[in-house]
């Protein structure tokens, strides 16, 4: 039996690190254990221009702690996004690509995109300049049922991919197996983020036996069969699926409220908990692929030369974290994962 597991730092390709006062506390979560992160720009005032993004990198690396760490950031994506930031983001190698949001999908979407066909134009100048497209895949139509909105957003992709074919596009945090499906079948420069609670929860441990804000983000966690086909890619060792927690950290009276709001903090857990689950399904040999290497080959990235180690032994993930009046409770709260890191950086 395999007691303990040692790859270069993994990278988390899907963050959210936030603003104001949960920034140091989100960055240095994240930048301890990871090479690279990639943060979302899905702020309360977004990261609509080259010059914006660039300062978020710098406020990034200027608060953490960890030499190791790389952050990368990202440009929100607006119809009125000009060709001159698309040209500087493509050829700055801190900024990893543009976020899509549909207008009113999720947290702070609201200046996103209403009109997918409108922003063609864009999208065209993102293939031509080469900067990845990642992408919020939910329909954001309030009369469709929430549990269907990423399969129905699956038809939007597959014109995107066909009418810009060398765009890399990146299905975000995937949580059916109609997208597993669609990322199967679809070209090298398509792939897929899978987060922890989309591996390891379904709409049960939301819903079920009382009503559990902590598990409650967006895409909405689905029926089990969704879980397993999202499970089951995450450690199938297909290089399109890779490692990207979406770690959204809210304070937790904004989660345990009358309208809770979305997201789920899991920087700190989450390494050790993907780790429990490929072990639990026989994949241990792929998970440094699926942490490393998959992100790596897919966005041009060089792997760290520092690394981490994993031992088998019991790791309590802590009930809560206490930032200034604010606390946040983690993905698996106060739960005993069989896996902890070894080395402190
Ligand atoms: O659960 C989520 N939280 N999903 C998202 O799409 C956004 C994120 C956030 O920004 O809090
Ligand atoms: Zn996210």
């Amino acid at each position: 039996m395999t007691n303990k597991l040692t790859i270069p730092l993994p990278n988390d390709m899907h963050i959210h690190f936030r603003e104001g006062i949960l920034l140091d506390f989100a960055v240095n979560a994240t930048a301890k254990n990871f090479h690279h992160a990639i943060a979302m720009p899905n702020l309360k005032d977004p990261i609509t221009s080259y010059s914006k993004a660039i300062n978020y990198y710098d406020q990034i690396q200027k608060i953490s702690r960890f030499k190791h760490f790389e952050p990368l950031v990202t440009l929100y994506l607006t119809m009125t996004l000009m060709e001159e930031d698309i040209r500087l983001s493509a050829q700055d190698n801190r900024i990893i690509g543009a976020k899509l949001y549909p207008a009113g999908v999720t947290t702070n979407s609201e200046k996103g995109v209403s009109d997918l066909q409108a922003c063609y134009k864009i999208l065209e100048l993102m293939e031509k300049y080469q900067l990845p497209l990642l992408i919020h895949g939910e329909v954001a139509n309030k009369e469709i049922d929430i549990f269907d909105r990423e399969k129905l957003f699956i038809d939007e992709l597959i014109k995107i991919t066909s009418m810009f074919p060398a765009l890399k596009v990146i299905f975000e945090h995937i949580s059916t197996k109609d997208a597993v499906q669609f990322i199967e079948a679809s070209s090298i420069n398509v792939a897929a983020t899978i987060t922890p609670q989309h591996m390891i929860l379904n709409r049960n441990d939301l819903l079920s036996g009382g009503l559990k804000p902590h598990h409650y983000c967006l895409p909405v966690l689905k029926r089990e069969e969704h879980r397993i086909a999202v499970a089951n890619a995450a450690v199938s060792g297909n290089a399109k699926f890779f490692l990207g927690t979406d770690s959204a950290p809210h304070p937790r009276s904004q989660k345990e409220s009358s309208c809770g709001c979305a997201g789920i903090f899991s920087a700190i857990g989450a390494l050790e908990i993907y780790l429990q689950y490929f072990e639990a399904e026989n994949a241990i040999d792929n998970f440094e692929n699926f942490a490393v290497h998959n992100s790596c080959a897919f966005y041009g990235l060089k792997p760290s030369d520092k690394k981490i180690t994993f031992e088998k032994s019991d790791y309590i993930i802590p009930a809560a974290f206490t930032i200034e009046n604010h606390e946040l409770i983690p993905l698996m709260a106060d739960q005993t994962i069989s896996w902890k890191i070894l080395n402190e950086l």
